[in-house]
């Protein structure tokens, strides 16, 4: 298929998909959500783009199965342990100075990064005053963090990453096990909001105190990324923290001047005053 022909069928796809579902895919950073498509295309069988699009269009049990190729759900507990270690050796200090905390968990996944940071506020004693959000734009993706159960094979890194990032307790002590699964503790997301909210084209969360968004703005191109810097940035209280994770930055943002850098080597930032 010449170049110009794969252009103009996958600029009309993501067209579709955001015309007719709202999902908007159009200013992610083309060449993965390509290379994801392309992958799409031959996983199911579909000849070209175009003949995705008719079947996207007039078939609503194509949009999850589309979602699950153009959205990327990798996680681990406790992913990249010094970003947590970070948080509560150097954030946590100053959450403790507020009487209740709202903490918001932006591009969840499948829940981990919601479930450490539950477990890692229970064991530094705030979890009772916090409320956390969970959001992502992949319902199954919610579904599976709603349920907070991993296959049993994942918690060897769990709980290495755990022990890594500084953990006061046994990773153990959290979950049970059952036909090959871990069931993570109901009570870790008794104070878990999950939901819908897509970072490109929904609005504010208002008054959070730490927001991590990890792994996220890297599939957005320069303009995305820059809406959601500019939904963290009206989100945080004055003060408040945002986590993105050694692999991103806010360096070409046009937010950067409304963040102080707090954790340089993870990437943790603090909201300026004003
Ligand atoms: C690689 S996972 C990151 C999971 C977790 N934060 C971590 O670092 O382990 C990226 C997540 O971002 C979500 N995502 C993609 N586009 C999004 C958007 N516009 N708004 C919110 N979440 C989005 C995907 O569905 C996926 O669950």
């Amino acid at each position: 298929m010449s170049d110009i022909i794969e252009d103009i069928e996958v600029r009309l796809l993501l067209e579709a998909l955001y015309r007719r579902y709202h999902y908007d895919f159009r200013d992610y950073a083309q060449a993965s959500i390509r290379r994801r498509l392309r992958q799409a295309r031959q996983q199911l069988g579909f000849p070209n783009f175009s003949a995705m699009q008719e079947q996207l269009l007039h078939d609503e049990t194509m949009l999850p199965r589309l979602l699950g190729y153009l959205t990327v759900q990798v996680s681990e507990m406790f992913r990249d342990p010094a970003y947590f270690r970070a948080i509560r050796e150097k954030v946590v200090p100053h959450l403790r100075t507020y009487p209740s905390l709202k903490i918001w968990v932006a591009g969840c996944s499948g829940g981990e990064e919601v479930y450490s940071l539950a477990i890692l506020f229970r064991e530094e004693g705030l979890e009772d005053r916090t409320i956390f959000y969970a959001t992502d734009i992949n319902q199954d993706a919610l579904e599976t963090a709603s349920r907070g159960i991993y296959a049993l094979d994942r918690l060897k890194t769990f709980t290495e990453n755990h022990r890594l990032s500084g953990g006061k307790s046994s990773l153990s002590d959290y979950y049970t096990t059952a036909y090959g699964n871990a069931v993570f503790d109901k009570s870790l997301r008794e104070r878990v909001v999950f939901s819908d909210h897509s970072l490109v084209t929904d609005a504010v969360f208002a008054e959070m105190h730490l927001i991590s968004c990890r792994n996220v703005l890297i599939y957005f191109n320069r303009d995305l990324q820059d809406r959601a810097i500019g939904l963290f940035r009206e989100s945080l209280v004055r003060s408040g923290f945002l986590g993105l994770g050694s692999k991103e930055n806010l360096r070409f943002s046009s937010h950067a001047d409304g963040f102080a850098d707090f954790v340089r080597s993870e990437k943790i930032y603090q909201r300026r005053e004003g």
